[in-house]
């Protein structure tokens, strides 16, 4: 069984149709990389999947259940999902006013119940894994973008979540800082963990992916293994999306 199943997913902002009816099964394991233009629908998609924008038309299932069964969305179940399938974003979405393992433990605080103790062991032991254990105490004034990245990481990690969703998370970094942020990723990768991910750094889709997604006026225009898009694409736009791209090296 699919753990993530979208079906018909349409979404329209004013008289934009954003997403044009997407279908999409996502295996427990999948690393799924999603390219397009700027513009072509891949944040809406991604949120739309934790339900940051509600779909207007279509359906999304995880692990079998349908979200929304009645048609409507319930805040409650709603925060349940964000925490199944967790998002790191562009641009980190910290909270100022927090440490580094402030902004890991407030889930698990405010949505796991946990004890303050109980969250901050966690919040600790998941931010070692992203090499932050000596920044637990830093607020995020003073983190460099990779660090900010990588707490953004662990927060999303605490949750347990089934699945992973990352908008270009390296987009907004300094480019000697790119290489630590995808090297958590890649550990991530390597864990087995289910992810879609968008991202420009087409190298790295191609070593880190199992399936690459080309979206293009909010439909997946061509998708297929990395050798096949990104080296023998057959669409005329994904080709010419890969020629727009600086060169990238296997
Ligand atoms: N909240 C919103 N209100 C109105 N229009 C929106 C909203 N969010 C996105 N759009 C529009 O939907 C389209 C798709 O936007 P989206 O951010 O999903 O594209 P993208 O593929 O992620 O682009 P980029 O590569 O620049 O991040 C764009 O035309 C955008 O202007
Ligand atoms: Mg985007």
């Amino acid at each position: 069984m699919s753990l993530l199943q979208v079906r018909g997913l349409t979404k329209r902002f004013g008289k934009t149709d954003v997403l044009r009816g997407i279908d999409l099964d996502v295996q427990p394991g999948e690393r799924i990389a999603i390219l397009g233009a700027s513009g072509s629908g891949k944040s809406t998609l991604l949120r739309c999947l934790n339900f940051m924008e509600m779909p207007d038309v279509g359906t999304v299932t995880l692990d079998g259940k349908v979200i929304g069964p009645s048609g409507k969305y319930r805040e409650s179940e709603l925060t349940q999902v964000r925490q199944r399938v967790g998002m790191v974003f562009q641009q980190f979405n910290l909270f100022p006013h927090m440490t580094a393992v402030g902004n890991v433990m407030e889930g698990l605080r405010t949505v796991r119940r946990q004890s303050k103790a109980e969250a901050r062991t966690r919040a600790e032991k998941e931010l070692a894994r992203v090499g932050l254990a000596d920044k637990a105490e830093t607020y995020p004034a003073h983190l460099s973008g990779g660090q900010k990245q990588r707490v953004a990481i662990a927060r999303a990690l605490a949750m347990d979540p089934e699945m992973l969703l990352f908008d270009e998370p390296t987009s907004a970094l300094d480019p000697e800082l790119v290489g630590e942020v995808l090297n958590v990723i890649r550990s991530l990768a390597d864990e087995g963990r289910t992810m879609l991910l968008v991202t420009h750094e087409l190298g790295f889709a191609y070593h880190v992916a199992t399936r690459i997604i080309f979206l293009a006026d909010g439909t997946i225009h061509e998708q297929g293994t990395p050798d096949e898009v990104l080296k023998n694409p057959r669409q005329e736009r994904t080709r010419a999306f890969l020629a727009s791209h600086k060169q990238f090296s296997f």
